[in-house]
């Protein structure tokens, strides 16, 4: 039997992965997507609708197409790859762009982890979110909207809200979840709960999609404040690296405490498998607390299940709702 033989290649590729995320960010600058797809099928198409050199151009296009982002057809002509044609081109209503440079403003404190991993002073309860104030969520949730509209969209096909009447949004950001569910179920109300800075900035998105009698917005802090009552459903979304056991497992309690009997909450959120080994994304979420200094950290399938199951949910069940990205952690408040 041959030995299986160890290299380097893996950590070498490790070690200037950072490089793929410097020319993907490029890439987007140069709305170089959108040229592709608006045409600029050569080299020098590129060079020209980006301006930039021939030379500088050919660099790029090499990368994009060892990285699967460009195609070439039988003719040589490049061409978008699905997932850019359908999320990187500016001009589309789809574009993800504000999302895929989401963390870029985090470049110099990624690179300065080794310091911020040896600091043994205690984190705060916030952490990113401490001083938020309007402007920073304009500019937060232009971003999350890019992103949140199709996880929305996704969360009302996989979920059942037919029979329900009032949905309650933790940390709903935009709205996102509140406006697609609405949309999707006539006979829905929501609620979107969030810091009050930040619910002024969904009552934006909220009035912009033409929704405003049916979501409203309740600015408070839901580790801490009461919730409204009279909600039949809740949904939390991409909040769950942000926090520790006890306060995940603190909103749990309260969400099943405010829920109407017979109600049910889900939990959207990026989650490490059973055992907590990967996905990667889901632990570098959980790493990214490090930087915002709060206590956050990334949580498990089997946490999940326990958090619910401590709450007095019951049927609880994990599904994957983008897989490898976000699963789903769903229970019903017994109705006796
Ligand atoms: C990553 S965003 C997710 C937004 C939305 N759920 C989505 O998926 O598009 C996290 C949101 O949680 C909110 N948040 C974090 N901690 C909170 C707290 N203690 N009380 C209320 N909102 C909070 C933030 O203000 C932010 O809007």
């Amino acid at each position: 039997m041959s030995e299986q033989r160890i290299d380097t290649i893996r950590l070498q590729r490790i070690a200037r992965g950072f490089t793929e995320t410097a020319v993907f960010y490029a890439a987007i600058d140069l709305d170089l997507f959108t040229h592709v797809s608006h045409g600029a099928a050569s080299i020098d198409a590129v060079a020209a609708a980006a301006n930039i050199s021939a030379l500088n151009a050919e660099r790029t296009v090499v990368v994009l197409l060892a990285m699967g982002l460009l195609e070439k057809d039988v003719d040589g002509q490049l061409r978008n790859a699905p997932d850019c044609e359908k999320f990187m081109v500016s001009t589309s209503e789809r574009f993800a762009g504000p999302w895929m440079t989401f963390t870029r403003r985090e470049v110099p404190q990624w690179f300065d982890l080794t310091a911020t991993l040896s600091d043994l002073t205690p984190p705060a309860e916030l952490g990113m979110y401490d001083d938020m104030t309007v402007e920073r969520a304009r500019k937060y949730h232009s971003a999350t909207y890019s992103i949140g509209m199709g996880a929305g969209r996704r969360f009302a096909r996989h979920v059942d809200m037919s029979a329900r009447t009032r949905l309650l949004d933790l940390g709903g950001g935009s709205g996102a979840y509140s406006i697609q569910a609405v949309k999707a179920n006539a006979g829905l109300q929501a609620i979107v709960l969030d810091l009050p800075a930040v619910t002024i900035v969904t009552q934006e998105y909220i009035d912009q999609n033409q929704v405003a009698d049916r979501v409203s917005t309740f600015g408070g802090d839901f580790v801490n404040d009461e919730f409204p009552t009279g909600c039949d459903i809740a949904v939390m979304a991409s909040n769950l690296p942000i926090y520790n056991a006890k306060n995940i497992q603190k909103v749990v309690q309260k969400t099943f405490d405010a829920l109407e009997p017979g109600g049910e909450m889900h939990l959207v959120g990026e989650t490490l498998n059973a055992d907590g080994v990967g996905p990667l994304d889901a632990s570098m979420w959980g790493m990214a607390e490090a930087l915002y200094r709060s206590g956050g950290r990334s949580h498990s399938v089997t946490e999940c299940l326990g958090y619910f199951e401590t709450a007095g949910f019951v049927d609880v069940e994990n599904v994957d709702f983008v897989a490898g990205t976000l699963s789903r952690t769903v229970g019903r408040k017994p109705t006796s």
